[in-house]
Parts: C-alpha cells; sequence; structure tokens
C-alpha cells in the first residue's frame, strides 16, 4: 500500500484538501486536543477498511466516531439523560461516549466491529472542528499510529508510524491534552472502559454517582472484555520499569516531581502538564540508546490515572514475548 503521503498546513487551502481527500475515502491524520488521530469518512465501507488495513488493527476493535455537536450523535445512538448530562458538560472535549447504536445509523458495519453500541465523540480542537464541519460527515478516526506502538502528539510522530500508508496528515503542531479521551460505556449503568484527558472524579461530580470501574485488561491471546483493552498497549520498543526513584546501569530515568531524570514528565509535579508530554517524551527517549526507560512514581489521582493506566499498558508483557 506504498503511496506517497501528503502533508498538509493547518490553515484553510490544507483543511479544504484534507476534506476533498476524505470525501474521496481517503486517510488523512489530523489533530485533536488529546492525540492525532486516523480519520475517514465513517459511511465509507471501503475508507473504513483502509484505516483497518494502514493501522494493522485487528477487525474485532471498533472505531471511536467524531462529530460536530451533539445533535448529531444523538442522532445515531440512543441518547439516555446520563448522554445528555455529560455531553452538555464536557463536550466538544476529551470523553468519548459508548451508546446503544440506532438501527438507521448510516455508518460502516465495521465501525462497530459486530458489536450493537457506538463510541461517539466532539472534539474541541479548533482544526478537528473545522475539519469536520468541512466534510459534512462523520469521520472515524482511531488514535494515528501503527496498532499496539505510542499515541502520536505531533505529525512527525503520526508519520513516524505511517508515512507512506495513508493519504496525508495535517499538521497542527503538539496536541494540547496529550493522551487519549476518556471512554465511558452508557450501555447499562454508567461505567469507565479508558481513563484519559477528562478526570473520573469530574464525571462522577457531573454524574452524581460513582463510575462502574473498567474490565481487567487481558493479554493479547485471550477473549476481550471490551474490545482494545489489551493489556499490552502503548508500547515503545525499549522496556519500561515503573516507579522509580533512580537509574539502574543502562536505563534511561524519566523524572516526575521531585524524582529528577534525563528529561520529566513535570518537574514541579502538575499532571496536566505530564499527560501533555507522556507521548512524546516516550517517543523521544525510545530512540534505541536504552533498553529500558525508568519511570518515576506518578499519583494516581486525577489524571494520574490515565497517565498510570497507559505506562501500565506500555509496561506489560506484549504478544509474542514467549517466542523471543
Ligand atoms: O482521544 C481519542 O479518543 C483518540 C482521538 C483520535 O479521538 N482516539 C482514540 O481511538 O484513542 P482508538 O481507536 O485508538 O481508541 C478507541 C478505543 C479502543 O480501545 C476501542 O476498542 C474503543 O475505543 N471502542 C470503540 N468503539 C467501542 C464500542 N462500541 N464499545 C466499546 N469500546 C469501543
Ligand atoms: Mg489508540
Amino acid at each position: 500500500m506504498a503511496r506517497a503521503t501528503a502533508e498538509l498546513d493547518a490553515d484553510a487551502a490544507g483543511i479544504a484538501r484534507a476534506a476533498a481527500l476524505l470525501q474521496a475515502g481517503g486517510t488523512v491524520a489530523f489533530p485533536t486536543e488529546t492525540v492525532y488521530g486516523l480519520g475517514a469518512d465513517a459511511s465509507n465501507p471501503d475508507a473504513v477498511a483502509a484505516i483497518f488495513a494502514a493501522k494493522g488493527r485487528p477487525s474485532t476493535n471498533p472505531l471511536i466516531v467524531h462529530l460536530t455537536d451533539a445533535t448529531a450523535a444523538e442522532a445515531l445512538a440512543e441518547w439516555p439523560a446520563t448522554a445528555a448530562t455529560l455531553a452538555a458538560r464536557f463536550w466538544p472535549g476529551p470523553l468519548t461516549l459508548v451508546l446503544p447504536r440506532r438501527a438507521h445509523a448510516a455508518l460502516a458495519p465495521a465501525i462497530s466491529a459486530g458489536r450493537p453500541s457506538l463510541a461517539l465523540r466532539v472534539p474541541s480542537a479548533p482544526v478537528a472542528l473545522a475539519l469536520l464541519a468541512a466534510v459534512g460527515r462523520p469521520l472515524a478516526a482511531p488514535s494515528a499510529n501503527r496498532s499496539g506502538r505510542i499515541s502520536p502528539t505531533t505529525a512527525a510522530h503520526v508519520r513516524a508510524g505511517l508515512d507512506g500508508r495513508i493519504d496525508a496528515v495535517v499538521d497542527g503542531g503538539p496536541c494540547a491534552v496529550g493522551l487519549e479521551s476518556t471512554i465511558v460505556d452508557l450501555t447499562g449503568p454508567p461505567r469507565l472502559l479508558r481513563p484519559g484527558g477528562v478526570a473520573a472524579e469530574a464525571l462522577e461530580a457531573a454524574l452524581g454517582g460513582p463510575l462502574l470501574p473498567p474490565p481487567t485488561p487481558v493479554g493479547g491471546g485471550g477473549a476481550q472484555p471490551s474490545p482494545g483493552l489489551f493489556a499490552s498497549h502503548y508500547a515503545p520498543r525499549a522496556r519500561l520499569r515503573l516507579n522509580a526513584t533512580a537509574a539502574r546501569p543502562g536505563e534511561v530515568l524519566l523524572g516526575f516531581g521531585p524524582v529528577a531524570g534525563v528529561m520529566s514528565l513535570s518537574a514541579t509535579g502538575d499532571l496536566a502538564e505530564a499527560a501533555g508530554r507522556l507521548f512524546a517524551e516516550l517517543h523521544a527517549l525510545d530512540d534505541g540508546r536504552a533498553k529500558v526507560i525508568a519511570v518515576a512514581p506518578i499519583p494516581e489521582v486525577g489524571l494520574g490515572r490515565a497517565i498510570n493506566d497507559r505506562l501500565r499498558r506500555a509496561a506489560a508483557p506484549r504478544p509474542g514475548d514467549e517466542d523471543l
């Protein structure tokens, strides 16, 4: 599938070109406030198939559909009061809602990977909203990385994984949040599926009650309690050692707060700053210099829960390790 991947500016001309490519069934990576997404027309089965092919993504793992507003979401999925509450408070923004799919929703079947639900999100990044408006159709967009690798927060990260496999990338600079959206399943009692850019505590405050916990991640080979929740995900090439306060021989240390490293997620211990830097610093330290990246302890509160979730997955045994 080698092809030239065009570099587009995030200006009116670049967005118009990106929209034309997407309307014609192409694959275009674009910035959201969380990470770069690999977009395609969600109503076009061939375009959606091209996302799975470019990423090497298992067909059992469904995609998030990106929309301009909550009205568009309500047209595609059933809309319980909890969805209205969370959408009013957190959209546009880094929150994805899983809802029962309406029978007539005009989306490629592969989006849901055989499930009766849809994952929907209204992003807040101006470039993403401008692109959605220009295309005039919902966009399927998983993170713009090869399946199982670290998510991209710059156009250069996208190219490092997908150059020659997609039609274009819109360069809108680094992503503000830096971690993927929080995913909440509203097909039953509200359940946190993936911690992310909106702190679970803020969602619980808006809902007026606790969220059920995420299902336990399992290894790559077994049946998935929820798609995409492989224990090993977001993997750099180097191994990770967590809760480290000093580097051992052969390691590079990624610091946080009082633990200083060759780089720090946040010298002042600011979790939002740490979330914003996490993937970029893992990308930077994963340059072959060290076999192990040691990472300082991160508190398990607010955005720290999402950071620790990504770090635990990056540190988990990987599918195929048993063959090494
Ligand atoms: O911040 C984000 O959410 C980014 C940006 C681009 O919007 N997107 C993103 O997509 O992280 P992706 O595909 O890398 O992760 C989406 C997750 C996967 O774990 C997938 O299994 C889950 O959402 N998902 C999608 N549809 C679902 C559904 N119907 N039910 C349960 N989980 C679903
Ligand atoms: Mg992803």
